[in-house]
């Protein structure tokens, strides 16, 4: 009997397809009641009170960083856990990566958390450190990338970079700092960007 609420049970559970089918349904509308408020929060699409944009040599740091593939011994993401935020500071929240394209949070840490590495360490503290880590630190299995210092930066395509995020991610920046992109990182070296990246890192929540 169809109507017999035991007998509708039996049905579901004998019927693999219907089964997968109402699986399906409960996963999705489960997922849809966690994801939906999200893109409508405030708190998750708004940046921070003091968040501001990278500088045009920030920017050009962040692109030295996905390249030498920082990101894949590093994670940018603090958890809300005792034993993370008492190492490395405040906990990272949403609205500190609402301008960033793509965020490099990540969870894989072969090396410390970077979320909020900025300030930490003096600019000569990381020159020193990337050419050789292990003049500072012995053990340290961390790759060196002495020719950062090297290369230099033409500032070619920073204009364009700033003007991308500007327009098509809405990131704010003002007419003058795309104008002024190219000459600024021009002659900079991408030692010098890479550290200016890094010293941002975390400004927002300091
Ligand atoms: C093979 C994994 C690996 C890669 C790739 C790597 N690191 Fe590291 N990093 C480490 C380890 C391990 C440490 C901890 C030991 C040390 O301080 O050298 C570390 C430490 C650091 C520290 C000091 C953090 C602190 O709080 O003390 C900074 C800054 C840093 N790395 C930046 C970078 C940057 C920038 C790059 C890319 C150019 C990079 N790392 C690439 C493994 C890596």
């Amino acid at each position: 009997m169809a109507n017999n609420p035991k007998n509708r049970h039996e049905l579901v559970e004998k019927n693999v397809g219907l089964l997968a089918i109402l699986i399906v349904f409960a996963i999705s509308l489960g997922a849809l009641v966690e994801i939906t408020p999200l893109i409508f929060q405030k708190q998750t699409t708004e940046p921070v009170q003091n968040l501001r944009v990278y500088s045009a040599l920030e920017m050009e740091g962040r692109d030295v960083y996905i390249r030498e593939g920082c990101n894949v011994c590093h994670s940018q993401m603090i958890r809300p856990f005792r034993s993370e935020t008492e190492r490395y500071g405040h906990y990272s929240v949403a609205g500190e990566s609402v301008w960033e394209h793509p965020f490099l949070w990540g969870s894989k840490r072969t090396g410390p958390d970077l979320a909020r590495v900025g300030g930490r360490y003096s600019d000569e503290w990381h020159r020193v450190h990337l050419i050789n880590p292990r003049e500072l630190v012995p053990e340290s299995n961390m790759p060196g990338f002495p020719w950062l210092e090297e290369n230099v930066l033409d500032g070619k395509l920073t204009q364009k970079k700033l003007e991308i995020f500007k327009n098509n991610f809405g990131v704010p920046y003002t007419d003058e700092q795309v104008a002024s992109a190219s000459q600024d990182v021009a002659g900079k070296t991408e030692m010098d960007a890479l550290i200016a990246y890094l010293q941002s890192l975390g400004h927002a929540m300091k």
